[in-house]
């Protein structure tokens, strides 16, 4: 991995307009003279323009959405395409993260196919993947990631690294308060990495960053970024505070 680590916050369905203007009017992260880390939110789609009026000139931050579909337009009632984010002012999404994937019951091949729109309108696409409790206690840790990976595989052929993001947020670390160790993060990465490699190539499976997520917060953030291969951090519930998403950008200043 190469480049400037990534903090991006995932808002999820929180922070209202009048809320958005209030978080970037308080956060305030002191990099001292340290580079600034490439910084990402993700606010719901009906506070992405309130985001993008209230983003402060410094630091600079990149707003994305959660999630598109994979048509460009057409009777999708509730939907949003990649062309809409895009023309919204949207530079990045989500896809496939947990929430999708287990509560509305997002599979592999819808991810497979929101990727592909994602490219096709310029969008960065964050691919997530991560596996249950039960799935990592019953061994299937390599199984389960590589496999949400494969499927996504074809899309990312001829995708230059940074075109594109991965994150592994085990789903047992989610909004639960146990975060994975930086031994654990490190160990799912480098299977996504060797994976990366064995398909892109040497060199192109080594530029994408992985991002961590679960759990981060600013006491552990620093932690997690030291770890091998962790590229950058995917944060919910502390991202929602503007002094904690400091907190946690701090940790991502670089040398
Ligand atoms: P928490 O940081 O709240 O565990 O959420 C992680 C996540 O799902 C980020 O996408």
């Amino acid at each position: 991995m190469t480049g400037k680590p990534v903090i991006a916050g995932n808002w999820k369905m929180n922070l209202t307009p009048d809320e958005v203007r209030e978080f970037f009017q308080n956060f305030r992260p002191d990099f001292q003279d340290r580079g600034q880390p490439e910084l990402l939110v993700f606010p719901s789609s009906v506070s992405l323009f309130a985001a993008q009026v209230a983003l402060p000139q410094a630091p600079s931050i990149s707003v994305g959405v959660q999630n598109i579909h994979w048509e460009s337009a057409g009777a999708f009632t509730g939907e949003i395409s990649a062309p809409l984010a895009r023309a919204a002012g949207a530079t990045h999404t989500l896809i496939g993260h947990s929430e999708r994937r287990h509560v509305f019951g997002e599979t592999d091949e819808d991810v497979s196919r929101k990727t592909k729109a994602a490219f096709g309108a310029d969008l960065v696409p964050v691919i997530c993947v991560g596996e249950e409790l039960d799935e990592r206690t019953a061994g299937r840790l390599t199984e389960v990631i590589v496999g949400q990976l494969d499927a996504v595989l074809p899309s990312l052929q001829g995708a230059r690294g940074r075109e594109y993001l991965l994150a592994y947020e085990p789903v047992w670390a989610i909004g639960t308060g146990e975060t994975a160790t930086p031994e654990d993060a490190s160990e799912a990465h480098a299977i996504l990495r060797e994976r990366l490699k064995e398909v892109l190539g040497e060199d192109e499976g080594m530029r994408a960053p992985i991002l961590y997520g679960g759990s981060v917060k600013p006491g552990n953030a620093s932690d997690l970024l030291k770890a091998p291969d962790v590229g950058g951090v995917l944060v919910g519930g502390a991202s929602l505070d503007p002094d904690s998403f400091a907190g946690i950008a701090e940790a991502g200043a670089f040398i």
